[in-house]
């Protein structure tokens, strides 16, 4: 696990407060903002907020200071690669949407056990699925949260997140195998990190920053096992298109019961 800490800096310092406590995370202090006080290149990674230009909003980002995973990373639905693909994705007709079963009309109840920073879970809660995000760690989480608060505040995505999307910071293995039967959801979701994944420069940052913080996730299958014994009509696990499906004792040799796939990814489905 990296070293990571809070870049306090003048205009945000009370909400880099409470961050910091929320996220038991110490602080340090930018040379971009604090004069001749820089310790924040000591850490791994830190967070901080900044404005957001766009739209005139503080945005929360998780920076490296050696420059080694890239730039900083935030979660942005509004604008860039996600609303790109909201504006122009394919709609239904998108491989995403028919892994999940949004045919026709159907609006599914779906939880995302792998929120991660959201991109997929945002899809299909445009599409106009209800989805409960799941994501384990509070990192990741936090710039999430800060990603759909921003996004609340676009006249346009303001249902999207504030009526179908809701996030939980939990371990979805516990948390699926906690639900009560009758808040099953129709569909789990799950993309667990894959340890070979290479795809274009944007990806690749963000999934590097990504993996730097949490890992591989090596107890994919025991998510799996937990999905199978939730969802009400089918787990979907998106892996890179020649990936192995997902195995381990724990599955006793389930196999998915078909796939959709796309160029570089391929969406295994089980049916419970
Ligand atoms: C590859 S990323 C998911 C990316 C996401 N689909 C997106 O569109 O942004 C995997 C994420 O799942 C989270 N994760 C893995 N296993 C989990 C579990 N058992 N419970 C909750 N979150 C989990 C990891 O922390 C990581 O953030």
């Amino acid at each position: 696990m990296p070293s990571i800490a809070v870049a306090t800096n003048l205009k945000y310092a009370s909400d880099c407060a409470l961050l910091a406590k929320h996220l038991n995370l110490p602080i340090c202090h930018d040379k971009n903002n604090h004069d001749n006080v820089d310790d924040c290149a000591t850490f791994d990674l830190f967070l901080g907020y900044e404005d957001d230009d766009a739209n005139g909003l503080q945005r929360l980002t998780l920076t490296d200071p050696s420059g080694n995973l890239g730039s900083s990373l935030y979660v942005d639905f509004i604008a860039g690669k996600v609303g790109h693909r909201h504006r122009f994705g394919g709609g239904r007709g998108q491989p995403l949407a028919k892994a999940i079963g949004l045919k026709g009309g159907a609006n599914p109840t779906v939880i995302d056990a792998t929120a991660g920073l959201g991109r997929d879970a945002f899809v299909i809660a445009s599409l106009g699925a209800q989805v409960m995000l799941i994501e384990r760690s509070p990192i990741i989480a936090a710039l999430l949260e800060d990603g759909l608060g921003r996004a609340s505040h676009d006249t346009e995505l303001k249902t999207i997140v504030t009526e179908r999307m809701n996030l939980v910071t939990a371990n979805a293995i516990k948390w699926l195998t906690d639900l009560p039967t009758e808040k099953h959801p129709d569909v789990v979701y799950m993309d667990p990190m894959y340890p070979h994944r290479n795809k274009s420069a944007l990806v690749k940052k963000e999934m590097r920053v990504l993996r730097e913080l949490v890992g591989d996730d090596e107890d994919a299958s025991q998510l799996l096992h937990a999905a199978l014994g939730c969802a009400k009509r089918r787990v979907t696990v998106k892996r890179p298109r020649t990936a192995p499906i997902l195995s381990g004792s724990i599955l006793s040799n389930r196999k998915p019961n078909g796939a959709v796939e796309s160029k570089n990814t391929r969406y295994d489905i089980y049916v419970p």
